[in-house]
């Protein structure tokens, strides 16, 4: 069986290609718990992606076509050439438990572009109460095609595992066996603790539960916001119904844990920027109305306007909005039009038949300053609404802290804030901008600091003290040389020694853009 080649990767797409080459399974080759065994893990994880992106392909190609259609070809040889790559003594089994996937018993951790394919799989297999499946190295073409089959056309409302397996052995299925699902005990508290596989005695710990529902939230919220914008450049119905569900769910994740949701508007995905930048706003915008005193029952509706606020720029030639090189008098003229042309593509939506005030406000008031300096330009008197400040503010701060096309490098997020507090009262309502600083903390979430001891940490949120608000909490990401650190301790600068001193200072912020430290990772 070793003696295989991977030939050229059937598959066309980046993602979707066998990343290992070799002759012989790499596994032989490396001797266990060597120093080069981490490597090999890290290669198995890194196919278990691929797994699990190949696995999500033939499931959804096998929805449509027939078992024996070439177009199940693609993920069938690449699974196949996966398994055997990864297989060389023993089955390869995806597991999952509690919302996470697992490989073997190594949590297989997805960046936020694989996040659709990890929740695809994950929510396939909890509907059908599958905890895991096993590959072996015998299965052949014929059993991955007829289990897919199989997979697909059973309801899984009424379908049982026991059905699944009484299925799988009639119809001669070979190679793939599957577990039960198995719940872990989480455990409260338990700080760094155990986060181990789901062997059943270990338990994984409620902050990474949490982190995962918020990363899969987001996801959510930005799955259909890119459904929605799509849906309405060109010109057709909306269904607000999808983000409504995903908006509510952050909004009820934010109540738990907002430093966690919050996080996440540090993830940027350069290409996406207008998707990432309405959810980053969105999420901004609860923490920030929530602060304000908000009523919550009407949160998900702020949050619901926030995420459309940019709308008006689908009617912007994407030529102009990706334009690398500087823009001509027309172009921003089209720019400063779009709060009003949003007003007027949410008001034109079939899906809304009473367009909500607060929409209307979060598009049209969200580029015109406290003080008027902004646009659109009215002759009119205009009171600003609650709505349209708390946006100036979300948005002005995630726009200025991302990257986008025509300003490359985004600014570190305290600098940021501080251009802010410059125009407090001006461009910005005073007492709203106070209350987003206790969001996002005076060295706001996502910064850069260098200890005293030489170490680098990432801001993962604010001081819980509020009388040392420059203390915020942070996690160490290298060693005093720099050298980067995996699972760096996680350090309350608040925290003091037997001699009432602090334990550890700052002593200075860095510039994460000019170190280009892209410190989302440590979010997700
Ligand atoms: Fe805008
Ligand atoms: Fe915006």
């Amino acid at each position: 069986m070793s003696e295989f080649k991977t030939q050229e990767a059937p598959v066309a797409d980046e993602q979707a290609r066998p990343i290992l080459t070799h002759e012989k399974s790499l596994s032989q080759k490396i001797a266990r718990g060597s120093e080069a065994g981490d490597i090999l893990d890290q290669q198995m994880l890194m196919l278990g992606i691929q797994l699990i992106t190949q696995l999500n392909v033939l499931i959804k190609t096998s929805r449509i076509y027939e078992r024996t259609n070439t177009a199940l070809d693609k993920p069938v040889d690449a699974m196949l050439t996966l398994i055997k790559t990864m297989a060389h003594d023993r089955p390869v089994t995806l597991r999952l438990q509690n919302d996470f996937l697992f490989l073997w018993d190594s949590h297989l951790k997805v960046s936020a572009q694989q996040m659709a394919v990890a929740t695809s799989i994950l929510d396939a297999l909890n509907a059908r109460k599958i905890g895991g499946i096993t590959f072996s190295v015998t299965m052949e073409s014929k059993d991955l095609r007829e289990f897919a089959a199989l997979f697909v056309s059973l309801d899984p409302n009424i379908t049982t595992i026991e059905d699944l397996r009484n299925q799988i052995t009639a119809r001669g299925i070979a190679g793939i066996e599957l577990e039960e699902q198995r719940k872990l005990k989480i455990k409260e508290g338990t700080g760094t603790a155990g986060n181990k596989g789901p062997d059943g005695t270990q338990s994984i710990n409620l902050k990474m539960q949490r982190k995962m529902n918020a990363k899969n939230g987001y996801a959510k919220v930005a799955g259909s916001v890119g459904a929605l914008t799509q849906s309405v450049r060109e010109g057709g119905t909306i269904s607000f119904k999808q983000a409504k569900r995903a908006i509510q769910n952050i909004v009820d994740l934010m109540m738990d844990d907002e430093a966690t949701v919050l996080g996440l508007t540090t993830l940027r995905c350069h290409d996406e920027y207008t998707h990432n930048h309405s959810v980053n706003v969105s999420l901004l915008s609860i923490a920030l109305a929530n602060r304000a005193g908000y009523p919550k029952v009407e949160l998900a509706d702020l949050g619901l306007a926030a995420l459309f606020h940019d709308m008006g720029k689908s009617t912007i030639p994407m030529e102009v909005l990706n334009k690398p090189g500087e823009f001509t008098d027309d172009d921003w003229a089209a720019m400063r039009n779009h709060p009003t042309e949003g007003v007027l593509s949410l008001s034109k939506l079939r899906g809304i038949t009473n367009l909500p005030g607060r929409m209307a406000a979060a598009s049209f008031e969200h580029h015109m300053n406290l003080d008027f300096s902004g646009y659109p330009k009215l002759t009119v008197p205009w009171t600003l609404s609650l709505t349209g400040r708390i946006l100036t503010i979300a948005d002005c701060y995630d726009a200025m802290t991302s990257s986008r096309v025509y300003r490359r490098e985004p600014m570190a997020p305290s600098k940021v804030l501080n251009i802010m507090f410059s125009k407090s009262g001006k461009s910005f309502d005073a007492l709203l901008l106070k209350l987003f600083v206790n969001c996002v903390g005076i060295i706001p979430i996502g910064s850069l600091v260098m200890l005293e001891t030489s170490e680098l940490a990432v801001v993962l949120k604010p001081a819980t003290d509020k009388a040392n608000t420059e203390r915020p909490f942070v996690k160490v990401i290298t060693d005093p040389q720099g050298n980067p650190v995996d699972h760096g301790r996680e350090v309350d600068l608040t925290e003091k020694d037997e001699t009432g001193d602090f334990r550890h200072n700052i002593i200075r912020l860095i510039d994460n853009t000019e170190y280009k430290f892209d410190t989302s990772r440590y979010f997700v």
